[in-house]
């Protein structure tokens, strides 16, 4: 979900239509604003999009104070009930929230066993709450300390008092918040991309503290009453990298991206020498550790996959891919000196923030690999690592992914030449090969449209096959045809589809097989045989040096252990001309939301 609250002088409805349109990436199921004036509260709730809040909102209402928030349900389905803002039973608060309150039904219980409820959500709780603790302490900056003080699990939260038009109060716990300044204003935001417009300045909020905000000052406290003193910092994003262009879609710019995003890290992660620069602490951390868990989630866990490749080969060190939601409650048994590596676009998932949290609390070291620098797992790791990817929008990860695998293979490279190991190849040269063959895939789009339209167009599901490398890019190939097209589809490890999978094999059931891998070639051929004697409608994709007469498409050649960076494209592409035949929303699917930040 994201939040968006706005206090100053100006008319605030643009201010946070705006700032939630930004923020629709973090859900989009169902949205809603309410300004406060002298008239008192103003609300709008829709089911639906911000395009459908901004047509049900009251153009004559001028407010100069309010929040809003766009949901991705939790608690109770998307319906206008359930949309936030929720007020208390007397209407004098009013309140937004992100995050999953773990205890609500223990609140409940001890504190409103005699209220009524209008929506089904944990939200209810918390506004609810506030107002009986307010009956207790005759003071609304009170009862909302108290009230943040019993919750339980993760918020983000922006709350309104009717009978106060001079601040928002706003608290945190895991879920990300942060205050934007202004002259003569303030904004509260889930991520600084939706008040860039009005401030570059942001105030990060750490999680338990709580937030006034009026219109001419910010105080933070910790829970206790503290008062804390904390120095702004500038966001470094371009409003312009955010906008479509000409673009149909966001997520076809951001597969176009890709070659100047990993030109972008070539550039970013060498010296004028040539010389890879990565923080030395990092550096010794590599070295130091017997074993490196890399922790993720959706596609970030998918290029994980290929980074223990790179990390176990290139730099010799042994290495777990782990689920972030699986790990937090089934955690394996660790090595002596373990080494945590967070892969994360948006640095925000809470899944991941759940597993950083308890190995900080083990005492273990932990470096984040992500594309938003200032975020919560790259504040509280020890380390970061930039992706440099600029701000992705499309809700199907596409650079982000090629990014965290450039990433991926510098950190291994960069530890190989701290140990001393000899590399037979020159990792950045080779880079900057699979960058050129990228920009040459993305001016293939009419072959791969066209390919779309041959082996998907009205299937129902779809299977990726490929062994070694070529496996862990078609799990991600399965992942993007799925968000995107809602067409069923798995990735499968080509020998394996025979164990069971290959009874789903039907006349005509489209399955697409990579090839660019010299030592599976031969078996990965055997296996499209498998399918095709059993009706299977086969493509293969196989690179320039493997390629045989039958197969559908070749890609440049680049070195045998880049090749995710060069075969992912046209997957990328294949679901996105997939999912735009199907008239599919490419860029918001259905039930998705970019950012997840609730476990
Ligand atoms: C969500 C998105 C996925 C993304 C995953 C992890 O589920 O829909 O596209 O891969 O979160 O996000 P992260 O920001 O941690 O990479």
């Amino acid at each position: 979900c994201g939040i968006v609250g706005y206090i100053g002088l100006n008319d605030t409805k643009e201010i946070l239509l705006n700032g939630l349109e930004k923020l629709e990436y973090r859900g989009y199921d169902s949205a809603g604003i309410a300004m406060l004036n002298e008239d008192g509260i103003n609300l709008t709730k829709v089911k639906g999009r911000i395009a459908t809040l901004r047509e049900s909102v009251d153009n004559t209402v001028h407010a100069t104070m309010g929040i809003g928030h766009t949901r991705w349900a939790t608690h109770g389905v998307p319906n206008e009930e359930n949309a936030h803002p929720h007020r208390s039973a007397s209407g004098r608060f009013t309140l937004v929230h992100n995050g999953v309150i773990e205890n609500y039904q223990e609140l409940k219980r001890e504190y409103l066993s005699d209220a009524m409820f209008v929506s089904q959500t944990d939200t209810e709780i918390i506004v609810q709450l506030i107002e009986k603790l307010f009956e207790t302490y005759q003071d609304s900056a009170e009862a909302f300390r108290q009230a943040m003080s019993l919750l339980k699990g993760s918020y983000a939260i922006a709350m309104i008092d009717t009978a106060d038009p001079d601040n928002i109060y706003v608290s945190k716990n895991k879920s990300p918040l942060l205050v934007g300044l202004g002259d003569g204003f303030n904004v509260v935001a889930s991520d600084a991309m939706a008040t860039l417009k009005v401030t570059d300045q942001y105030l990060e909020i750490h999680d338990q503290e709580i937030v006034v905000v009026n219109r001419n000052f910010v105080e933070v406290q910790k829970l206790n009453g503290t008062v804390v003193d904390r120095e702004p910092y500038t966001a470094q994003i371009d409003v312009s990298d955010m906008e479509k262009g000409t673009y149909p879609h966001f997520m076809l710019k951001e597969i176009d991206e890709q070659p100047f995003v990993m030109r972008k890290i070539i550039n970013e992660y060498q010296n004028e020498n040539n010389e890879l620069k990565l923080d030395a602490d990092i550096r010794s951390a590599m070295q130091k550790t017997d074993r490196v868990y890399i922790i993720a989630a959706g596609t970030s866990y998918h290029a994980g996959l290929v980074g223990k490749s790179f990390i176990e080969k290139i730099a010799n060190i042994p290495v777990e891919v782990h689920v972030a939601s699986e790990f937090s409650y089934n955690m394996p048994l660790l090595s002596d000196n373990p080494l945590f590596v967070f892969i994360s676009q948006s640095g925000e998932t809470a899944d991941s923030r759940g597993v950083l949290v308890k190995i900080k609390e083990m005492g273990h070291p932990a470096l984040t690999m992500t594309n938003v620098p200032g975020s919560t797992l790259s504040r509280e790791a020890d380390y970061t690592l930039n992706l440099y990817a600029g701000p992705e929008i499309a809700v199907a990860s596409t650079k982000a992914y090629t990014a965290q695998i450039a990433v991926l293979a510098i950190l291994a490279v960069d530890t190989a030449q701290a140990k001393g190991l000899e590399l037979e190849f020159d990792p950045m040269q080779e880079l900057a090969i699979a960058a050129n063959a990228m920009e040459i895939l993305t001016d293939q789009k009419d072959e791969i449209e066209g390919l779309a339209r041959d082996y998907l167009p009205t299937t129902r599901n779809a299977f990726f096959i490929g062994r070694s490398a070529d496996y862990n890019v078609c799990v991600e190939g399965a992942l993007k045809l799925k968000e995107i097209s809602y067409i069923q589809a798995e990735g499968f490890a080509g020998g394996e589809l025979k164990h069971g999978t290959i009874a789903l094999i039907e006349d005509g059931t489209p399955v697409i097989a990579l090839a660019t891998q010299a030592n599976v070639n031969y078996s990965i051929r055997g296996n499209v045989q498998e399918v095709v004697a059993r009706g299977a409608n086969a493509m293969v994709i196989s690179m320039k040096g493997l390629e045989q007469d039958e197969d559908a498409f070749v890609l440049p050649h680049v070195h045998e252990l880049l090749t995710p960076l060069v075969s992912v494209v046209p997957m990328q592409l294949l679901a996105y001309y997939a999912a735009l035949h199907r008239g599919c929303d490419v860029d918001k699917p259905r039930n998705l939301a970019k950012s997840v930040t609730v476990e």
